[in-house]
């Protein structure tokens, strides 16, 4: 019986407090912040009407102010905090989390507003002071990052004596019905996804032009999609974490019609996150573009389809090459049906609800700053399938495609 502080109303937000208020006996209290407070009210008035839970509690907070941070979190004494806002307020949760001794799960590393950078040094930089306060940081406890670490850390543990080379392939068959839509955050989602391409190969990262690299890969009961090559968070600590990687990569499928709108949003300078002056204001355009695009938590309603994530690896088994693959299917509908929330949403806060439960029954535990990679990955996948995420693994297939 804990209370559970989740920041961030948005698509993920409303899964994990659904998802949350699904286990009573785990999360006994929920209260639910944002930056506007109508959206968590929300929220909880349809988790509350789906789940019957009855501990359920708005608040408005801006999660860029420490001090508004800590006096929420000391008013209603969370055991834990999710943080399922945006990358931006990374920092300063954490550090309102040290101030009040509370745990803190995350799903996508900081990124700096002014630059499009995303890694970890600025999180794995807490690591002394969050063992010397004796709390537990859980950094990139989602899909990707996330259960691409823990599928990973399970191959490691259960199917290979050396992982060599690992794929990680992400795709969305799905379809909203719009000409052009992000499935989270636009602002975060474009900026991610208009970066330079990056992979691990021997030892070095090797940097390629945007969706440079691309390759028809199949995946389960969606067939062959057109798969990028881009540079994900969860490479830099996976390579870290299991130091026989010789090769690691990230492929992304975008449709045809889905990069056009991209080139023709940075071509006419609406990615940018540089200010520009507007009628006497100061505005980015990048900011401007997510005010006029669908809302992702919106998409929910007609979206159909699937998505498929997974890791692909290949590797050494008692001396012998194996070659292995783990993946997940999501049905949007079924999804939506169950929080109404699309698939992307639902594959997010599913495992950051299900972190967040083993942190609190004590299955996973530990002072420090960990990524989801370095836990016990066995406890995790016995209950993915049960919480919505059913998974699936196959060995010896063919999974080679090469650079
Ligand atoms: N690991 C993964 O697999 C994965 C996949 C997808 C997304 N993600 C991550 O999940 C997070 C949420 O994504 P989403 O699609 O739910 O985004 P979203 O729909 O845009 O929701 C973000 C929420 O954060 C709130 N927020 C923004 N700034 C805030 C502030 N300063 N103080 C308090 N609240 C603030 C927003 O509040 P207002 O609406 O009131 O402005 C919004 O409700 C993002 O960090 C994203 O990167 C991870």
């Amino acid at each position: 019986m804990s209370k559970v502080l989740i920041i961030g109303a948005g698509g993920v937000g409303r899964v994990v407090t659904s998802k949350c208020a699904q286990h009573p006996s785990i999360f006994s209290e929920i209260m639910l912040a944002s930056r506007t407070k109508s959206k968590c009210e929300e929220i909880i008035a349809d988790v509350t009407r789906s789940t019957g839970h009855s501990h359920l509690r708005a608040a408005q907070v801006d999660a860029e102010n420490v001090p508004q941070l800590v006096a929420l979190i000391r008013s209603f004494n969370p055991k834990l905090v999710i943080h399922v806002a945006l990358p931006y307020q990374d920092l300063t949760i954490m550090d309102a989390c040290l101030e009040t001794g509370v745990h803190y799960l995350d799903t996508a590393n900081y990124e700096p507003k002014e630059e499009a950078k995303f890694e970890y040094s600025w999180q794995w930089a807490y690591q002394d002071r969050f063992k010397e306060k004796g709390i537990m940081a859980l950094l990139g406890c989602g899909f990707d990052p996330g259960v691409t670490g823990i599928f990973t850390a399970h191959a490691a543990k259960h199917h290979f004596d050396e992982i060599h080379y690992l794929d990680i392939v992400d795709c969305n068959a799905g379809d909203h019905g719009k000409a052009f839509a992000t499935n989270f955050n636009p602002e975060i989602n474009i900026r991610e996804i208009t970066q330079k391409g990056k992979y691990f190969q021997d030892g070095q990262w090797i940097e390629t032009e945007p969706h440079a690299i691309s390759r028809m890969v199949n995946y389960p009961g969606i067939g062959p999609k057109n798969s990028y090559l881009i540079y994900h968070e969860e490479l830099e600590s996976l390579t870290k974490n299991f130091p026989t990687i010789k090769r690691a990569r990230f492929w992304m499928t975008f449709s045809e019609e889905y990069l056009t709108h991209l080139r023709v949003i940075q071509n006419i300078g609406m990615a940018s996150i540089d200010p520009v002056s507007f009628k006497g204001q100061q505005i980015i355009p990048l900011e401007f573009l997510k005010a006029v695009l669908p809302d992702p938590g919106e998409l929910g309603e007609n979206y159909v389809g699937e998505t498929s994530i997974g890791c692909r690896i290949r590797g050494i088994k008692d001396g012998e090459e194996k070659t292995y693959y783990i993946w997940n299917n999501c049905s949007h509908e079924k999804a939506f049906t169950e929080t109404r929330a699309q698939g992307v949403s639902y594959t997010t806060g599913v495992p950051a609800t299900l972190g967040a439960m083993l942190m609190l029954n004590g299955q996973w535990s530990g002072s420090g700053v960990f990524n989801v990679e370095e836990l016990n990955p066995d406890p995790f996948l016995e209950k993915l399938g049960t919480m919505g995420l059913e998974w699936h693994e196959e060995t010896n297939v063919d999974i080679e495609f090469e650079v």
